[in-house]
């Protein structure tokens, strides 16, 4: 066989074969292929519900600009992880195969403006894309697909969690404020356009940037006390001599 000829075979080899299957690990079953494209499309159904309650809150009758900004950020994060998710899906040899996504049915009450509701809606959609995760994570798991469930673990699990912690937060909160109209919402919502939308309480809910917290505070311990540089609890920096 001619150098020209071999070319020719192993071209007409590799065309007739389906590449996607060459990249598909035998792990990644048809099922957890199918809850791969539900999460998908659970991310689009919580974009669009975000993208809801953002534009009710941004509405003259509501004007509650910190709760749209916080309702955007929270729009914009199910778009990225749906994004995420579909790229993941197609470098495991997966297919995207999108469904119709259902129209939200939640409506910021506007007479009186009733913010408890549609907070306690907000966390319920990310109850449910926390156990959705979970149920996909376990899945993955059983059939020995541990890439899945590795990239699940470190790139969604312990952020939907802290999300659900946050939004029970804010739900506690709104639900005091809420004993008194007026004021109090104003000031919450204050709270959150000065954030730009991002819960003020994140980081104390965060245990990793706690961690964070406590390495640099033993860091600067252990500075002061090899330089002799450590600040008394008045600021005064104290020389080697006064120590
Ligand atoms: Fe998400």
């Amino acid at each position: 066989m001619s150098s020209s000829e071999y070319a020719r075979s192993v071209v007409a080899e590799i065309s007739s074969h389906n590449l996607d299957t060459w990249v598909r690990p035998g792990t990644l079953t048809k099922e957890a292929e199918e809850s791969v494209r539900g999460h998908i499309h659970q991310e689009l159904t919580s974009w669009i519900f975000y993208r809801k309650l953002a534009a009710d809150c941004s509405r003259a009758n509501i004007a509650l600009h910190g709760f749209a900004m916080l309702w955007e950020r929270s729009a914009m994060e199910c778009m990225h992880d749906m994004h995420w998710m579909e790229k993941y899906l197609v470098t495991r040899g997966g297919r995207s195969k999108p469904t119709a996504i259902e129209a939200p049915q939640v409506e910021w009450p506007d007479n009186p403006v009733e913010p408890l509701h549609p907070c306690q809606e907000a966390f319920t959609v990310e109850k449910k894309l926390l156990e959705d995760l979970e149920r996909l994570c376990s899945l993955a798991q059983k059939t020995g697909e541990t890439a899945l469930s590795d990239a699940i673990q470190r790139r969604f699990l312990r952020k939907h969690s802290k999300h659900i912690k946050n939004l029970a937060d804010l739900i506690q909160q709104v639900a005091r404020v809420s004993k008194q109209p007026g004021l109090g919402l104003y000031l919450l919502d204050r709270e959150l356009r000065k954030h730009t939308g991002m819960i003020p309480w994140d980081a104390v809910n965060d245990p990793d940037i706690q961690d964070k917290g406590i390495e640099l505070l033993n860091k600067r311990i252990s500075e002061g006390l090899g330089l002799g540089g450590m600040a008394d609890h008045c600021g005064r920096v104290s020389s080697p001599v006064d120590l």
